[in-house]
């Protein structure tokens, strides 16, 4: 049996729509073992326990991407801490577990640009699944059909705290709120935004943090789906965050920085907020997905 051990993601991180993103330190491990002759999935709600599954799909793409035929029989076995459906990376981290996991079961010896060439094709877009496979902050943009990547430096003194309430947000319906169209300005703040929060992120400079974690290009849209986001970004920069972003595309919010009582500060502040909130302390995986277990 191979295990693959994935981290969560934050896709965006602000200002970097679909470009940038951050691995973070919740994981899901999934277990593969080829035997038998039927599919066997365990570890995850009924309804996901059939051919359908992500991470089964990927795969047999991977394996299809090899010319080799998909598996009679397949074992998957899920540990997930990552909330499912809240812009955590949660559906990354099954297509990637699922190409690393092919990649070891058979000796396939696939690069990581590879993989993410493979994930890409599979979601759409890169900006969860290149954190998730190289770890750390990771720039990633489709040009010409070929996935390019850039990594940049996370000051390990920054802490991210995600607030997780109990709704899902659709990643459908928060693209469908965006505006085909911007203005120059609002363009010209977003890069702004952007070129600042890269340096920002190697310093931990709160001043350039406090000015970078905003955007222009989808937040201001999307913030309706998340009732109260204006006054928990609020309570988040009054309690000592240096800025409070939509993570991926919501629901989780994710605070970055605060003192040593943040978290405590957050979950008994959110009690006024609808949505059971459940508040988790994190860092960034700087590894990126990884086999733990192979016999
Ligand atoms: N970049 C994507 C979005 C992440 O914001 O729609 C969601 O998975």
């Amino acid at each position: 049996m191979i295990t693959v051990k994935v981290p969560a993601s934050t896709g965006n991180v602000g200002p970097g729509f679909d470009v940038l993103g951050l691995a973070l330190t919740l994981y899901n491990e999934i277990s593969f073992e080829e035997s038998g002759d039927t599919l066997d999935i365990s570890g995850c709600p009924e309804k996901f326990a059939n051919e359908d599954n992500i991470a089964y799909k990927a795969f047999c793409e991977t394996l299809a991407y090899k010319g080799l035929k998909a598996p009679k029989g397949l074992k998957i076995v899920f540990k997930s801490d990552i909330p499912i459906c809240r812009g955590l990376g949660s559906s990354s981290t099954l297509i990637v577990g699922g190409i690393i996991g092919a990649n070891a079961v058979h000796s396939l010896g696939l690069s990581k640009s590879e993989m993410l060439f493979i994930a890409n094709k599979l979601e759409g877009h890169p900006d969860n699944a290149a954190p998730a496979i190289f770890g750390g902050l990771i720039a990633s943009s489709v040009n010409d059909g070929e996935v390019y990547v850039a990594d940049y430096k996370v000051n390990e003194e920054l802490k991210f705290t995600a607030l997780v309430p109990d709704f899902e947000t659709s990643t459908e319906k928060a693209r469908e709120m965006l505006p085909e169209n911007i203005k120059r300005t609002d363009a010209v703040y977003t890069v702004g935004c952007l070129a600042l929060l890269l340096k920002a992120f190697e310093c931990a400079d709160k001043k350039l943090l406090a000015a970078a974690l905003d955007d222009k290009l989808h937040q201001p849209y999307r913030k309706q789906l998340i009732p109260g986001f204006d006054d928990i970004r609020k309570l988040a920069i009054a309690n000592g965050a240096d800025g409070l972003i939509i993570s991926g595309s919501g629901s989780t919010l994710l605070a970055v920085g605060g003192p040593k009582d943040f978290e405590d500060k957050m979950a008994q502040g959110l009690k006024a907020f609808a949505g059971n909130w459940r508040v988790l302390s994190l860092k960034a995986d700087l590894e990126g997905a990884k086999v733990i277990n192979q016999d």
